[in-house]
């Protein structure tokens, strides 16, 4: 596997792919990777000829007083977890050469609707960010398709909107979350929690499962909330949200069956997010 930082050579890298009639598929990543990564990476390995990761810890989608500077930077372990799942090609920019005339000149991609509340609510500016760095990413490596864990269910929806309302040639794959054999969905940010925290951290996938139980039994998802909000508070959590959407993230009416879980709670100083599909009765 080749590591690249400049787009130039990337650009030209990629060309003589495309010329050879290889199919690309794309990674992006904010690198200290985990097997939900490598799992991306596997899904784009079975689909594509040519798997390009990127390394980006993208200032843009970080608020003022979110962990930026704390995100953990991992080359070396990063490059051979990627060279050991088959990836052909790590492009890791800096940012000088993503955001050459700094942020605040920057222009953005903004996806309205699908980016307002959940985390979007929470994190003001974050799916902008996300929606920039990614267009950028699609214009540098133009790949076939491009991977995302589902574990950041809005995250992939925007990418998803943004793709068909800018007409993007590409495919966007979701890949299902990894979890740890007691379920907690498998984060970057789990790394952040002590021994006591990792300990309860389980139990935001437990309320889930407890919830979607309740829902597809038909329990009003009032009843349901208020309680899946209670026993996160009693385990130590601190909720940001627990709502129930459409699948698509709109609101839920009469008539939806498809639908999702969706929830961000605090753990001390971790935000931790996690999501559960299910199936309204009718
Ligand atoms: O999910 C992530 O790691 C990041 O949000 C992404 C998609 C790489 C954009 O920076």
């Amino acid at each position: 596997m080749q590591t690249l930082n400049d787009v130039a050579t990337l650009r030209e890298m990629l060309a003589e792919h495309r010329r050879a009639g290889r199919t690309i598929g794309l990674v992006p990543t904010m690198g200290n990777l985990h097997a939900g990564h490598l799992a991306l990476v596997a899904e784009a390995r079975r689909r594509a000829d040519v798997v390009v990761a990127t390394i980006f810890v993208n200032p843009m989608q970080f608020g003022p007083n979110e962990d930026l500077d704390a995100y953990p930077r991992t080359l070396a372990d990063d490059q051979a977890h990627l060279e050991a799942a088959g990836c052909d090609l790590l492009f890791a920019p800096d940012v000088a050469t993503v955001y050459p005339r700094g942020l605040d000149a920057q222009t953005r991609v903004s996806v309205p609707e699908v980016s307002e509340g959940l985390c979007g609510g929470d994190r003001p500016g974050h799916f902008d960010g996300v929606a920039t760095v990614v267009t950028m990413l699609f214009n540098l490596v133009q790949p076939d398709l491009a991977c995302f864990g589902e574990k950041d269910y809005q995250q992939l929806a925007v990418i998803r909107r943004l793709v068909a309302d800018l007409h993007l040639p590409l495919e966007i794959v979701g890949v299902p979350i990894e979890r740890a054999e007691d379920g907690l969905a498998l984060s970057s940010r789990n790394g952040y929690l002590d021994t006591a925290q990792r300990a309860v951290a389980p139990e935001l996938y437990r309320t889930l499962c407890a919830l979607r139980e309740a829902l597809e039994g038909g329990e009003p998802v009032d009843d349901s909330l208020t309680r899946g909000l209670e026993r996160l508070r009693e385990a130590g959590f601190v909720p940001d949200y627990l709502e129930l959407r459409a699948a698509d993230l709109g609101p839920v009416g009469d008539t939806t069956r498809d639908a999702v879980l969706l929830t961000a709670a605090r753990l001390g100083p971790t935000r931790l997010i996690d999501n559960l599909s299910l199936t309204l009765p009718r």
